[in-house]
């Protein structure tokens, strides 16, 4: 695409959800007025367990197309599918299970496809290196070395990430291992074991999705004002079990829900992103930002239903500035997310354990170093990274942060350049800042972490678990330990970055590399 006068105008003119590029945004708000019903069966992604080859291995074959999905009835929707029209299928494996993934480009342009969570060789990883021209395919391999917990692929192709994440382009990994299957947890796939992948989107009028469509979108991430979960808008799940495991992912590309439940009932958190907690936690409210993953556990009588709401979220930091931000990030509003809906339920043998699993516990002293990142989010930021993301402006010249540009420690992302570079091994705790006015979910490819303190304050009982992104509020430093364990490459670089996707595509991302 080529610099459009007309195109520089409607960006820099447009503001809030405003519409550019005509005046056909659908105000999709009504769809989603707060007593909307909830009118469709929660879709439940496929399982795909792999096919077994001669030599152990699992074969899991993804085929990214182009398709249309009809979220609303008599509308198609252009859409990214893997294996279908929105979305892929739940990768189901094991921990130890070796595995190739073989990903097909059926699309007209290039993708790529990262193991969001997964430690894998660099070259595996999926991240932006990794390109998958049209008509092509890719094949890593690798051995599962998880901890049982939800994970899940997406696009990460540089500067187009927020773009074909919307279009469709992710989806689910689910890992399991002896420990999580020896607690009793629930654990029937679309039973009393649910995915869910929640995402907002917008509307134009013809049915197509709106993105990126004016420079409030770009500085502060794209919001849509249409929750869809797996895909399905207004969704219901009909519950079939006293006890329900519901495996939250964040999926949005900016996006941060405060789960709650209409009625105030406390539910039971048993996983972060990585691993299982520690203990179970007993909580009413539940914030996710993008990337992350949590589980619950909620108890249902028969006859009744109930509503996953998702609430004002309150931004640390509080004051005026802090309230402004947070309306103009639209962390301000209150979304109907999903129903449940009990009728004769079968009760659960499940009594939930006191101990969980056991999570790797890398204590300060063990450190052999601690690395600095600040998160940097000039005013301006937004429309220059989104310009670049939108290919309106030519190469990305040079490295350092031109005026105006999103980046970390002073720099954007720039694929020729090695930001870091870690020891095969060492123990590392990484202090990141954030001095800007948004929360920006900090992501590190390769390995898990877990949280060490924020502000100097030890991390709450539900952030005792690993992790593989954490939200980092303003005026937050956060410090997370981990060992980078195995896959030394000096060639092949790593990513960390905001999982705003918008930021991430304008330039908040930087390149690691783990040498031997
Ligand atoms: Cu979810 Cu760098 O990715
Ligand atoms: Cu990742
Ligand atoms: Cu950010």
């Amino acid at each position: 695409m080529s610099i459009s006068r007309r195109r520089l105008l409607q960006v820099g003119l447009a503001s809030g959800a405003a519409a550019v590029g005509g005046s056909y945004v659908w105000q999709a708000q009504a769809r989603n007025s707060s007593r909307r019903p909830f009118t469709n069966a929660l879709q439940i992604p496929p399982l795909l367990h792999g096919t077994p080859q001669a030599d152990g291995r699992k074969l899991f074959e993804l085929e990214a197309r182009s398709a249309t999905t009809e979220f609303f009835k008599g509308t198609a929707t252009p859409t990214i599918g893997v294996n279908g029209s929105f979305l892929g299928p739940t990768l189901k494996c094991r921990s130890g299970d070796q595995v190739t993934i073989k990903v097909s480009n059926k699309l007209a342009y290039d993708i790529t496809l990262h193991w969001h969570g997964l430690h894998v060789p660099a070259k595996a990883d999926g991240g932006p290196h990794q390109v998958i021209r049209p008509g092509a395919s890719w094949s890593p391999s690798f051995e599962i070395k998880q901890k049982a917990a939800l994970f899940w692929y997406h696009s990460h192709l540089m500067g187009r990430t927020g773009q074909q994440v919307n279009d469709g382009l992710a989806g689910l990994i689910l890992i399991d291992d002896d420990e999580s299957a020896s607690l009793g947890l629930p654990s029937a796939y679309g039973i009393d074991d649910i995915p869910l992948v929640v995402q907002d989107r917008r509307f134009n009028r013809d049915g197509s999705f709106a993105y990126l469509t004016s420079m409030h979108d770009a500085m502060m991430g794209f919001q849509g004002d249409t929750i869809l979960v797996n895909g399905t808008p207004a969704p219901y799940l009909t519950v079939r079990r006293q006890l329900t495991r519901l495996r939250l992912l964040n999926g949005s590309n900016s996006r941060i829900y405060n789960f709650a439940f209409e009625d105030g009932r406390s539910f039971t958190q048993i996983a972060s992103d990585g691993s299982l907690l520690e203990r179970p936690v007993r909580r009413k409210r539940l914030r996710l930002a993008p990337g992350e993953r949590a589980e619950m556990l909620v108890e249902m009588r028969s006859d009744s239903s109930v509503v996953l709401m998702s609430y004002p979220d309150s931004v640390s930091g509080g004051g005026m500035m802090g309230r402004m931000m947070q309306g103009m990030a639209g962390n301000s509003e209150t979304l109907r997310i999903l129903e449940l809906r009990a009728g004769k339920l079968e009760g659960s043998n499940s009594k939930l354990p006191e101990r969980l699993a056991v999570v790797p516990n890398w204590q300060e002293a063990q450190a052999d170093r601690t690395r600095r990142f600040r998160l940097d989010m000039p005013m301006m930021g937004g429309m220059m990274g989104m310009m670049r993301g939108r290919g309106m402006m030519g190469g990305r010249g040079g490295s350092g942060m031109m005026r105006g540009e999103m980046g970390i420690n002073g720099k954007s992302m720039d694929m020729g350049r090695i930001d870091e570079k870690v020891r095969l091994g060492a123990v590392e705790i990484w202090a990141i800042s954030n001095p800007s006015p948004l929360a920006h979910p900090f992501h590190i490819h390769d390995i898990q972490f877990r949280i060490l303190d924020r502000n100097g304050r030890a991390p709450g009982p539900h952030e005792t678990g690993l992790k593989d992104t954490v939200l980092v509020d303003p005026g937050e430093t956060v410090r997370v330990i981990t060992q980078f364990s195995d896959f030394a490459d000096p060639e092949r670089p790593y990513m960390y970055h905001c999982h705003i996707l918008e930021h991430e595509d304008a330039g908040m991302m930087g390149q690691f590399t783990v040498n031997a």
